[in-house]
């Protein structure tokens, strides 16, 4: 029996991930979106970084809004409007033995301190 600690996650297979769309499929069990972008996939958290409040995503605008006091994130999770003074932090992501992602979000990457190129921040895909 493997032992997998409760932050840690299958996601299902890159395939089931839509180029340009921000997946909500693990939002309400394990507060993740996963967005996969032309040439990358990553998982972002559903934490605001002002005061911890779940911002929702609002696809006919590409943003994420907290509805607490308004901060706004784009799709890559930088924040451009509101009270937070920094980006939504990232999981880290990699792939298991069977090609499924594996997703820990108690292992965080912070843009503001170059962590998002981190290789275990991302999967890469041929553009
Ligand atoms: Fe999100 Fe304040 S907690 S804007």
């Amino acid at each position: 029996v493997l032992f997998e600690p409760p932050t840690t996650f299958k996601a299902g297979y890159p395939h089931e991930y839509i180029v340009g769309e921000v997946s909500e499929k693990w939002m309400k069990s394990q507060r993740v979106w996963i967005v996969r972008t032309d040439t990358s996939l990553y998982a972002l958290l559903g934490i605001c970084t002002h005061l911890g409040c779940t911002p929702n995503w609002l696809e006919a605008e590409s943003k994420f809004k907290c509805p607490c006091h308004g901060s706004g994130y784009t799709m890559d999770g930088v924040n451009f409007e509101g009270p937070t003074p920094r980006p939504l932090e990232r999981g880290k992501i990699g792939l298991a033995d069977d090609g499924q992602i594996v997703i820990d979000t108690a292992v965080r990457f912070r843009h503001e301190l170059g962590q998002w190129e981190d290789p275990d921040a991302f999967l890469k895909f041929a553009g």
